[in-house]
């Protein structure tokens, strides 16, 4: 890695902390900022330094944070300025850095822009927003669709007029061809870099800028099969040609990383975008976002090829300009969708041995599963608006279990917001941090190696063609990655082997030069002068 591209956050593991759901500090049944504080003690220990907290501001919670009713203040829910402020001082004092969620695609409904924007047509912030006439049959100005199901577009009796939203009607879309926009998101991002934040993640980056004309979207070209009645997957027929990945939005990370730069913060996108060749121009030219996840491999199958190339297509993107994934607070946990922890650990360690920042969601490395939610206690609008339970993202933002006893050390309220689950005492944070065979501490085995190993950072990735069927290897400088996804036990030789420095089953061990890696399992050896 060339000092250009060195930055603060090069070598640095990530953390998603799902705010919600990760303690209580108040004993509300809602995790908070200061039950957060309580537990950067525990996030130290793991050896996580660059956490991403989901959103914070005030907000009617209609998507849970995701509709921002105003981007200056913490919520009093969570324990409002004061607590932001404790959480990034005593992160800071661990070396650890902070991320706020910006969400700059829709404010919340209620958010005072959208409230003067819908009061009249000729209020000075109509155009901060999509106001458009209905067509002439008098339905929606066009044929696009929320991501959570139905139109786009909901209609305004009182001015006549119908407002986008690619999510909720709670949530409109901005008008990013308004400057004013533009400003005010300039203003905020400087300002909380002022305060003390280390930068942000952004919130569906590819899509604030649509098409000046509003299109009708074309249909796509091969439409996944769409399961009768799955009103979300109407979103996947279409080609998102003119509400997402618009030329223009690459001029307002420009602004941005102007803004970002002299502060030293850092922009890491949710371009939400699978294909390299249009993900690229968000990170490449050192002017955009820093970062961008690479989504790839949350979609991809369990066979060492595929694997492979997903991981070798986002480290292709640039260098170091990456962040991984293995699960988030918006998909299927990795230990139930790839099919158990051991396929979740393999994952893992095969991303933080490639360049770009690895991040852990929370519960990930403790080994947890999705909770399967009870209809009746269902909070993701995806599941109580659009009636898609079986894509709800409940399963994996229910409460982290800390330690045995009345709700397992989340809260100490009677219910937690969203329910516990069947999590037992073995899922906890205490019970597996006195286990040395632990998840736990296996994942916090494998980030101590990616922190104390600058070849996992710098050296060249060179990939090993020449390995057994499932098997996937490269090599960094001193360290060789290997990992087999296939049905029975490989071999992996390894000349110059000396050591094993990291076994994600915690027992695989060389054999002479060969490693003798089981089905499931993924090792990082160290190999000599
Ligand atoms: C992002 C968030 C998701 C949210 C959506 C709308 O994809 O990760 O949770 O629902 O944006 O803001
Ligand atoms: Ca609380």
């Amino acid at each position: 890695m060339s000092e250009a591209t060195r930055r603060w956050w090069s070598g640095r593991v990530g953390y998603e902390v799902y705010l919600r759901s990760f303690a209580d500090g108040n004993g509300d049944g809602v995790g908070d900022l200061l039950g957060l504080a309580e537990r950067l003690e525990y996030l130290a220990w793991l050896g996580v330094d660059l956490l991403w907290i989901t959103p914070c501001f005030p907000s009617p919670l209609a998507d849970h944070g995701y509709d921002v009713a105003d981007y200056r203040r913490v919520a009093e829910e969570y324990g409002g300025d004061a607590a932001l402020a404790r959480v990034l001082d005593e992160a800071h004092a661990r070396d650890m850095r902070v991320l706020l969620d910006l969400v700059p695609n829709h404010t919340s409904s209620e958010h005072p822009w959208f409230r003067a924007s819908r009061s009249s047509r000729s209020d000075p912030k109509r155009d901060w927003y999509l106001w458009r006439d209905s067509a002439p049959d008098g339905g929606p100005p066009n044929n696009w669709v929320s991501h959570f199901g139905g139109p786009a577009w909901t209609y305004d009796e009182a001015t006549g007029q119908w407002w986008c939203h690619l999510f909720l009607p709670e949530q409109p879309d901005l008008n990013w061809a308004n400057p004013e926009v533009a400003e005010a998101f300039e203003g905020l991002i400087a300002d909380w870099l002022d305060r003390g934040v280390d930068g942000f993640r952004i919130d569906v980056a590819h899509a604030l800028v649509k098409h000046p004309d509003l299109p009708d979207l074309p249909p796509a070209a091969s439409p996944a099969e769409a399961a009768p009645g799955d009103l979300l997957s109407v979103f996947d027929r279409f080609e998102h040609v003119y509400d997402t990945n618009r030329p223009g939005v690459l001029e307002v990370y420009r602004r941005w990383r102007a803004v970002a730069e002299p502060r030293d913060g850092l922009l890491l996108g949710e371009v939400y975008l699978t294909d390299v060749a249009t993900l690229a121009p968000y990170v490449v030219d050192q002017d955009g976002l820093h970062l961008a996840f690479w989504f790839a491999p949350l979609d991809v199958a369990w066979e060492a090829s595929a694997v492979r190339e997903v991981l070798a297509a986002g480290a292709g993107i640039a260098e170091g300009a990456v962040a991984w994934i293995t699960s988030s607070h918006d998909v299927s946990r990795a230990a139930t969708r790839l099919g158990g922890p051991h396929r979740a650990l393999v994952l893992a360690t095969l991303q933080h041995g490639l360049p770009g920042v690895p991040f852990l969601y929370q519960g990930e490395e403790l080994g947890l599963a999705d909770v399967v939610v009870d209809p009746s206690q269902a909070e993701d609008p995806i599941a109580v608006r659009a009636g898609a339970y079986h894509r709800s993202r409940d399963v994996c933002r229910t409460p982290l279990p800390w330690e045995p006893g009345p709700g397992l050390g989340f809260t100490s309220a009677e219910r937690p917001w969203l329910p516990m689950g069947p999590r037992g005492e073995a899922d906890t944070v205490a019970v597996q941090r006195d286990d040395p065979g632990s998840w736990l501490q296996r994942y916090r085995a494998l980030v101590a190696l990616r922190k104390a190993e600058p070849d996992l950072v710098d050296a060249p990735l060179a990939w090993i063609d020449d390995v057994a069927d499932g098997v996937v290897a490269y090599r960094r400088g001193t360290l060789l990655v290997a990992a087999n996804l296939g049905a029975s036990g490989a071999t992996v030789d390894v000349p110059g082997a000396v050591e094993v420095a990291f076994a994600s089953d915690g027992g695989t061990v060389l054999e002479g030069r060969a490693l003798a890696l089981p089905s499931d399992a993924a090792a990082v050896v160290r190999l000599g002068p």
